[in-house]
């Protein structure tokens, strides 16, 4: 029997999970399949730990989110096909739910779906080869100690991307006097109160971070973008400025001559692709993009078509661009969508990338991506979803959030999938201190 090993069950590796299950749903004979799980439970980033470091086996955490983590996006963007957010909760709910929320409403697919039976949890690998058209994949049973050798026919590697953080070297920050931390070991904007906090960066984690330490009562919260300002209009309190030049004692000196007294520095400088238990010929290599080179549709690995990458792609769409992936893999694996020659999946991935090349500003990104995504969903049985609904969506919270950064999360956005407009959360974001999903889903 053709055997199947997917790594990682954030919502990637749920979501192919769940693409097999549809389809033995729907009468198929699916293959064999094992999950492998280095954590001890399931939802990759939305399965909140305080940890920062390693976990109590030495092995490094891989979760980059924090309390107080509220989407960022209209959830209705991320929406499941098959699964919607009222059969979830059984009634309406606001746009943008805290974290909580949304694991509870990526675990309940996957509950439902009952595909807990396939994972192996605390099970991390450690090495891939490729020989003789199988995978040697060797895992580590972490409670147990015990490292296992075993065969397959593909691979399914979701494991996510931001979960190994990037972090430069900036002058003056061996005798900094204060706290100096990456966002992926974020985890409190409490720790920060009454606080001077410089984030760098320019991307979601700078915005979000920033923010975060600005609500939960930083005393300042200056942001050193490298090339292009986020310009949203801040705050009182809050800045931006150009790029950290040196730090001197507990004084930060900007590229454009600002000075700050500072008592943290919280990097939000990107993450890694990183990959050390493949081997180097199955290895993404690669920045974060949104049309990551070697991967025809974005999923399988062009030297060898029986590797998939889910999720790699910087990401406007998530959760459902996820599952297009993870159907297409899937039908590919099941031998239903059949893999063209070489040159047209060359040219295939040229095209893109050069697309791709040519974006220049976040609507023209969303166009992209939403073409991507809807190229996958027309290849598949994903059921029904209004992708252009979506689209519409993302450019109305593009100019909310350019509107004010500080109201974008209060607005209301209609399903993708039921047509329901969501209700206006009974407080608005900048004031609801407490994100846990009981005091989210009262009326007030
Ligand atoms: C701070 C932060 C906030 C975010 N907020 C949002 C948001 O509001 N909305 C949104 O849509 N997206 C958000 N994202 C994007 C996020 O990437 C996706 O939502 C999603 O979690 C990606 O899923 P994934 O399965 O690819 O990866 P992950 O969620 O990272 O899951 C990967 C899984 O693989 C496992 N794994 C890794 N290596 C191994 C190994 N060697 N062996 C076994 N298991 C392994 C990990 O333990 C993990 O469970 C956020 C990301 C970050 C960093
Ligand atoms: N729900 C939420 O609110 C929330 C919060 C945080 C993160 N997220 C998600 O997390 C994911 C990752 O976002 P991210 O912002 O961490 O990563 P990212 O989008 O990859 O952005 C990386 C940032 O690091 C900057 N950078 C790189 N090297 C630097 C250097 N040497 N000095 C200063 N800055 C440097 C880049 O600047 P340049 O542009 O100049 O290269 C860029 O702004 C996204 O999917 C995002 O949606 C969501």
């Amino acid at each position: 029997m053709t055997k199947v090993a997917i790594i990682g069950t954030g919502p990637c590796g749920l979501s192919m999970l769940r693409a097999f299950q549809q389809g033995e749903e729907k009468g198929e004979n699916i293959p064999e399949i094992v999950c492998f799980e280095k954590q001890k439970d399931w939802g990759g980033l939305w399965n909140y730990s305080w940890r920062t470091g390693s976990d109590e086996y030495g092995d490094p955490v891989p979760n980059s989110m924090y309390r107080y983590l509220w989407s960022n996006g209209p959830k209705e963007c991320l929406e499941f096909a098959d699964y919607s957010f009222d059969e979830h909760f059984g009634q309406p709910i606001p746009s943008f739910p805290p974290r909580e929320v949304l694991y509870d409403y990526i675990l309940g697919r996957a509950k439902k779906a009952d595909v807990k039976k396939y994972i192996r949890f605390n099970t991390a690998v450690t090495n891939v080869v490729y020989n003789d058209n199988q995978f040697e994949i060797t895992s580590l049973n972490k409670e147990k100690n015990i490292n296992s050798k075993e065969k397959f026919d593909y691979l399914v590697v979701a494991t996510g991307h931001f979960s190994v953080p990037y972090i430069p070297e900036y002058k003056g920050m061996n005798s900094f006097p204060g706290r100096i931390l990456h966002g992926h070991d974020f985890r409190d904007a409490e720790e920060f109160r009454d606080k001077n906090v410089v984030v760098l960066g320019s991307s979601y984690s700078a915005e979000d971070i920033a923010l975060q330490c600005y609500k939960y009562g930083a005393n300042s919260v200056t942001i050193g973008y490298r090339n292009n300002a986020m310009g949203f209009k801040w705050p009182h309190g809050m800045k931006e400025v150009h790029y950290l030049d040196k730090l001197e004692g507990n004084t930060a000196t900007f590229k454009d001559g600002h000075t700050q007294n500072i008592d943290a520095l919280i990097l939000c400088s990107g993450y890694l692709h990183y990959f050390p238990f493949l081997d180097e010929s199955l290895k993404l290599k690669t920045g974060n993009r949104l049309y990551p080179p070697n991967l025809y549709k974005g999923v399988v690995w062009q030297d060898n078509h029986k590797l998939f990458y889910l999720g790699m792609q910087d990401q406007f769409h998530t959760f459902n661009m996820f599952d297009c992936q993870a159907w297409f893999a899937r039908d590919i694996i099941m031998d239903k969508i059949k893999m063209p020659n070489d040159s047209e999946i060359t040219k295939d991935i040229n095209e893109w990338v050069e697309k791709e090349q040519k974006l220049e500003d976040p609507i023209q990104m969303i166009d992209f991506q939403t073409e991507y995504t809807k190229d996958l969903y027309s290849a598949s049985n994903y059921p029904k979803i209004d992708f252009e609904l979506i689209r519409k969506h993302f450019k109305d919270w593009e100019h909310h959030k350019e509107e004010d950064i500080m109201t974008y999360r209060n607005k209301s956005f209609s399903s993708p999938v039921t047509g329901t407009v969501a209700p206006l959360h009974h407080t608005p974001w900048a004031e609801a201190m407490d994100d846990s999903m009981e005091t989210f889903l009262k009326a007030k």
